[in-house]
């Protein structure tokens, strides 16, 4: 009987050790993710011009004039990412930042993060958690005027979690 009862206390330990670890690898409790954070606020605040039926960032590219008027396609992470990492590196942190990592004026999509001070604040936070300490870098890929292109050690820095 005591045996038994061992037993189940060893397995019963297994299976709670199991759920905890599947639990923490799905990310509960953690930072956000895109899919819990990033993905709705792209749908909520960018994507009516920056959707399903924007042009792929290359396509867009190609745009000559329009571009001004056009938004290319973020709402999917692969989407997205061409903003932060490549072709496009750094336009996400360059179009959104405050100022505070320019020294100048906001970016010209700063704006849209929130429909005041609070929470366009509250979203940009979000979006530089999400991205990982020391992302927030406005640098291109190539280096521009005084301004270095972004370094392996930079890129290191983004974690940005689906
Ligand atoms: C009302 C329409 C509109 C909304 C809303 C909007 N954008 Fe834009 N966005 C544009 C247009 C048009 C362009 C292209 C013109 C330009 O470069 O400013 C653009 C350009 C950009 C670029 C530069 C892309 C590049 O490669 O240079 C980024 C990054 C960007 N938007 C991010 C965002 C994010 C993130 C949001 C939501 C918080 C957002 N935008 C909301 C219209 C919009």
């Amino acid at each position: 009987m005591k045996k038994k009862v061992l037993l189940l206390a060893v397995v019963a330990s297994f299976i709670i050790v199991g759920i905890s670890g599947l639990v923490m690898a799905s990310g509960h409790g953690s930072g956000p993710t895109w899919r819990s954070a990033i993905s709705p606020m792209v749908d909520a605040k960018c994507a009516m011009c920056h959707g399903d039926h924007a042009p792929e960032v290359n396509e867009w590219k190609l745009l000559g004039d329009e571009r001004r008027t056009v938004g290319p396609r973020m709402n999917t992470y692969p989407h997205f990412m061409s903003f932060v990492v490549w072709p496009e590196t750094g336009a996400l942190m360059r179009r959104l930042d405050d100022g505070s990592a320019s020294g100048g004026d906001p970016g010209n999509m700063y704006q849209y993060l929130g429909s005041d001070n609070q929470e366009r604040t509250k979203n940009l936070q979000t979006i530089k958690t999400w991205l990982g300490e020391g992302a927030w870098n406005l640098n291109r890929f190539d280096a521009r005027g005084d301004t270095p292109g972004i370094s392996k050690e930079q890129l290191t820095k983004i974690k940005a979690p689906y």
